[in-house]
């Protein structure tokens, strides 16, 4: 039987109506401030993406784009000014920064509440002792995702194929406070296939296109794949072989229309509880 697909573009806009009716009963308009340095192509459309959709739920967004050559001392100084500006409720730095600087400088220097990342260690350390508070876009998303789908994280066996701040590190952490049994697979794990076919739960986020093939797949398991990778023809795939893996999956999430997303729902998510929590 062919995988039960995941759909994340429908639970997605459905949480973002959510998010739009709650902004439009909060009586004021949240603030997100998108910094963006330089020029990477992909990142501009990732910000102009949560820019749109921060319009369309009725938050504000503000975006600063400053040029490659950006020093880390101006960097930290227009990071500073968003954190004394009032106004403001979240602040996101588009990752990743030009290779002159440092970026764990940058998000040690948000205040962590406006933090809507997740990625300052406050923020980390808070979500390593099972106790959340921001929890990055993309694994929160996974977890909304898995839940929608009534896939059961208690006592499941979750492989997190990558171990990326981003995203690797805290989804295990999230699956770990839902009571799985996580291992972290990574580049230098032995025998990654027979890793991955232990998983009732399979996240793949290594960023290489394609790589989770359908020999990797325990028959059953639930796949969610991360990864957005354009091939050299223009199209858009994960790190998983979709249409072999589906063949075996129990559910699939595909790309696009996956987890991408929920990354920008839950950012809004963020922001909107961050703009509560401020002005309670
Ligand atoms: N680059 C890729 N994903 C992300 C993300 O979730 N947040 C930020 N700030 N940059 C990213």
């Amino acid at each position: 039987m062919p995988a039960r697909i995941i759909d994340g573009a429908a639970l997605a806009a459905t949480l973002r109506t959510e998010i739009a009716a709650k902004v439009a009963a909060a009586g004021f308009t949240p603030v997100l401030a998108v910094v963006l340095v330089g020029e990477d192509p992909a990142s501009r459309v990732y910000v102009r993406t949560k820019d749109r959709a921060a319009r369309e739920a009725g938050i504000e967004a503000r975006t600063i784009s400053l040029p490659a050559e950006t020093a880390l001392a101006d960097l930290l100084a227009t990071i500073q000014a968003l954190n004394d500006d009032p106004a403001v409720d979240g602040i996101l730095v588009q990752l990743p920064l030009p290779r002159c600087i440092d970026p764990q400088a940058v998000i040690e220097a948000i205040d962590p509440a406006k933090d809507v990342d997740g990625f300052h260690p406050m923020n980390v350390g808070y979500l390593a002792d099972g106790r959340p508070k921001v929890v990055p876009c993309t694994p929160l998303g996974v977890m909304k995702l898995l839940r929608a789908a009534c896939v059961e994280t208690a006592g499941a066996r979750a492989v997190v194929l990558g171990r990326s701040a981003i995203v690797g590190r805290p989804m295990s952490r999230l699956l770990v406070t839902a009571d799985a049994t996580v291992t972290i697979a990574h580049s230098l794990t032995r025998d990654l296939p027979a890793e991955c076919r232990r998983a009732d739960i399979l996240i793949a986020a290594t960023g290489k296109p394609e790589m989770v093939r359908a020999d990797w797949v325990k028959p059953g398991a639930t796949v969610i794949d991360v990864g957005i990778n354009r091939r050299p023809n223009g199209r858009l795939v994960g790190d998983v072989a979709y249409d072999e893996c589906a063949a075996v999956a129990g559910a699939i999430t595909p790309v696009p229309g996956g987890v991408g997303p929920m990354t920008v729902a839950c950012l809004l998510e963020n922001t909107l509880t961050a703009a509560l929590s401020r002005r309670a």
